[in-house]
């Protein structure tokens, strides 16, 4: 048996190119006394992988240079040698992209109850990114019967899930993102009030049309441009969760950065910017799985997966979501996933 791994090899400057990984076939390890070894099936592509590939690591740290690249997974244990995880079990990790993962002994694993759905959604609607658009948009965007919520990268993995919370709140929701199927998947699926594509109008002309009573809550996933439009359209205590800021990604701390001109708005309109991390939030994880469990199965939220096939292609498929192919949450699956059909 291989185990076939992606090395993170290269510090990118700029944007994400395929010579920062490469792929390397390496012996499945045997666990040790307190590990686990997993079989994994689902790697996930997140956007702040980026960060953590620059020397500065951003807020994580710098991910270490000829290691398999870590990341959240979903897997499913072939050997354990720890307690209260057996063979067969489905759990999720920061573990890497890799065919098999060893996890160390003091590395914690969680386990994922395929009763709740698919076992993907451990790491998408039901894990990380879920729960981040549940904490920005109850806790901080607090969005209120009637207000305008406007939401960036609103057909991602994240927007999409903010966005339909604002909704479920009684809002009036507004998204953008870079395509027109992402625009059709905003209004004909996600059931957003409006949805503009922000690569072929004027940023603060489509906010303007779409959002004519002014903004009262910004889920921030992009900063840049966008950020900046919105400064000069907000209302009166509007609330600004600041989740992301993808279009900075690539030159962050250089001289290519958006310098944001309408923050003067900010004391105008008596508004609260709140920069926030999901793991602020971790003490709101077990309310947010039953309510986003009860959401899904009722239909009100609706979450799609991109998934893209094969070890191989994990590094297209990162590079292809930081470009903006994916509608939905990007997601790479290695192995074959027992649960389906
Ligand atoms: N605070 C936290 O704890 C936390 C947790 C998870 C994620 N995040 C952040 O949330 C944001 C969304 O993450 P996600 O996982 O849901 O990713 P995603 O939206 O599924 O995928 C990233 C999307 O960003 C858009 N994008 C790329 N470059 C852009 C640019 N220059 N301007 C505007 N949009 C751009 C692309 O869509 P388009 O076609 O629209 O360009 C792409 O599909 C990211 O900024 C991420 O870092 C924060």
């Amino acid at each position: 048996m291989q185990n076939r791994q992606v090395l993170f090899v290269k510090r990118p400057v700029g944007a994400v190119t395929p010579d920062v990984f490469e792929l390397r076939d390496a012996a499945v390890p045997e666990p040790a006394d307190g590990e686990v070894l997993v079989r994994n099936i689902y790697l996930s592509c997140d956007p702040y992988m980026r960060g953590q590939m620059g020397e500065s690591g951003y807020s994580r740290g710098p991910f270490e240079l000829g290691l398999p690249l870590p990341a959240r997974v979903v897997g499913q244990v072939e050997k354990s040698r720890r307690d209260g995880f057996a063979e067969g079990d489905y759990v999720w990790g920061f573990l890497a992209w890799a065919h098999y993962s060893c996890q160390p002994a003091d590395m914690p694993l969680w386990h994922v109850d395929p009763a709740h759905g698919p076992i993907s959604h451990g790491i998408s609607v039901l894990g990380m990114p879920g729960l981040t658009a549940y904490a920005g948009m109850l806790k901080y965007g607090k969005a209120q019967p009637g207000e305008t919520v406007f939401v960036s990268a609103a057909s991602g993995a994240v927007g999409s899930v903010a966005g339909q919370l604002g909704r479920i709140a009684g809002a009036r929701v507004v998204g953008s993102a870079g395509s027109d199927a992402k625009v059709a998947h905003m209004k004909d699926v996600l059931r957003f009030d409006e949805a503009f594509n922000y690569k072929e109008m004027d940023i603060g002309a489509a906010l303007d049309k779409h959002c004519p009573d002014g903004i009262d809550v910004y889920f921030d996933n992009v900063g840049g441009e966008t950020l900046d439009a919105v400064l000069a359209r907000l209302n009166e205590h509007a609330r600004l969760p600041i989740c992301g800021q993808i279009s900075e990604y690539d030159v962050m701390n250089s001289a290519d950065q958006y310098g944001i001109r309408n923050f003067p708005n900010l004391l105008r309109k008596h508004a609260t910017v709140t920069g926030f991390s999901v793991r602020d939030n971790m003490d709101m994880f077990d309310e947010f799985v039953l309510r986003m469990a009860a959401l899904m199965k009722s239909g009100d939220v609706v979450y799609t997966e991109d998934i893209v096939d094969g070890i191989e292609n994990a590094p297209d498929a990162f590079i292809g979501m930081m470009r903006g192919e994916n509608i939905g949450k990007r997601l790479v699956r290695v192995g074959e996933d027992p649960t389906l059909g």
